[in-house]
């Protein structure tokens, strides 16, 4: 374990702000971690920082996260349970897991982060999210030190949710996510640009490596690579409305996307409202709304957390204004 006082986050998170915490402990063995712990008040917890917004210094201590191993704990059938530790890197796994022909998690290749976050916010993309393939994790009690295991029921995954964002946030720290990956895998082709690439590529049938590949053309053709320009992917979730309220924007904007559930909601594009409002491709100084996806927030260079949250509140009054709809940010704010 090392310990840095008075860190700066800088490097750490994929945003690229400057920021400062007090103590800043990377540890990479799971028994300091439980020492860590037990003893220090409320500290944060750090994975790949691809989802994390720090406004202004943190006067608290971080945790970042940086245990590795994989191991396929068992074999049932055509299912292989690979259990992974907190710090290993998401995509790194997704590769590992084409590379095996092992399939589930192909379409969430290139997320940022590590697999200790993904549970958190039930990473998906392109029609999967963790949810389907989740088995169980492994986590610390904060204060206690003691090692629970949670079931995939247990974690109440929802979209972009779960238990971890709600009754218990900041009571544990997740140590290993174990997988559910299958040798017989059919891929999912649902989503549209998914096809369109593969189409336009001749495959007719895809294998997993093909499906791989199509989800990396697309994010790279599509989102800002955090090595070159700062951003947390999504900055806000995809809005859920009353169908009815749907019906009655879509009277005036006939192009409205949504997504309707058997709840009698609709989920709609944040990136749609936040373009019809007219801030795709806007820069204030050194943050924008990404020309090419207007969802996800960018730092050109030098932007302080405040300033990208300054533009983040701006893009929610006016799509409130506009279309009555209130926008909740995706990735964590840190104050
Ligand atoms: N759209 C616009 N303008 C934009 C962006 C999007 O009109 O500037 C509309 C279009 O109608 C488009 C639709 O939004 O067809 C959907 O866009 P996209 O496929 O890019 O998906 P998204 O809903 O904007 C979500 C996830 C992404 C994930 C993609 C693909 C959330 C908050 N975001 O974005 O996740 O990669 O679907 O599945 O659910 C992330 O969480 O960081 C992230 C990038």
């Amino acid at each position: 374990m090392e310990l840095i006082n008075n860190a700066s986050l800088k490097p750490f998170v994929t945003f690229g702000v400057e920021a400062t915490c007090d103590h800043l402990y990377r540890v990479d063995e799971i028994d300091e971690l439980r020492l860590a712990a037990q003893y220090l008040d409320s500290p944060l917890v750090l994975g790949g920082g691809s989802n994390i917004l720090p406004i202004g210094n943190i006067n608290k201590s971080v945790l970042r996260l940086e245990l590795k191993g994989f191991e396929i704990v068992k074999e049932e059938g055509p299912d292989v349970l690979v259990k992974v530790a907190a710090g290993e890197v998401w995509h790194e796994v997704v590769m590992w897991a084409v590379n095996q022909g092992l399939g589930g998690i192909e379409n969430l290749s290139l997320i940022p982060g590590t697999i200790g976050a993904s549970p958190i916010q039930n990473i998906g993309a392109y029609g999967v999210e963790l949810v389907s393939v989740f088995e169980s994790l492994e986590a610390i009690e904060i204060g206690t030190g003691q090692v629970k295991e949670f079931l995939k029921a247990e974690c109440k995954f929802g979209y972009r949710d779960s238990i971890f964002k709600n009754e218990v946030r900041g009571r544990y720290i997740i140590t290993a996510v174990t997988l559910r990956l299958k040798r017989d895998y059919v891929v999912n082709t649902t989503y549209g640009s998914i096809q369109d690439v593969l189409q336009h590529k001749g495959i007719t049938h895809p294998t997993i490596r093909d499906v791989s590949n199509a989800v990396i053309e697309i994010r790279q053709s599509k989102l800002p690579d955090p090595k070159v320009i700062g951003n947390a992917g999504s900055f806000f979730k995809n809005p859920m409305i009353h169908s009815d309220h749907f019906d009655s924007i879509k009277k005036t904007y006939l192009d409205l996307p949504g997504y309707p559930d058997p709840s009698g909601h609709t989920k709609i594009p944040a990136g749609w409202l936040i373009e019809k409002a007219g801030w795709k491709g806007k820069r204030m100084g050194d943050v924008g709304s990404y020309d090419k996806q207007s969802l996800v927030l960018v730092n050109y260079g030098n932007a302080s957390g405040e300033e990208i949250w300054e533009l983040a509140q701006k893009i929610i009054a006016s799509v409130q204004g506009l279309f009555d709809i209130t926008l909740h940010p995706e990735v964590n704010l840190w104050k």
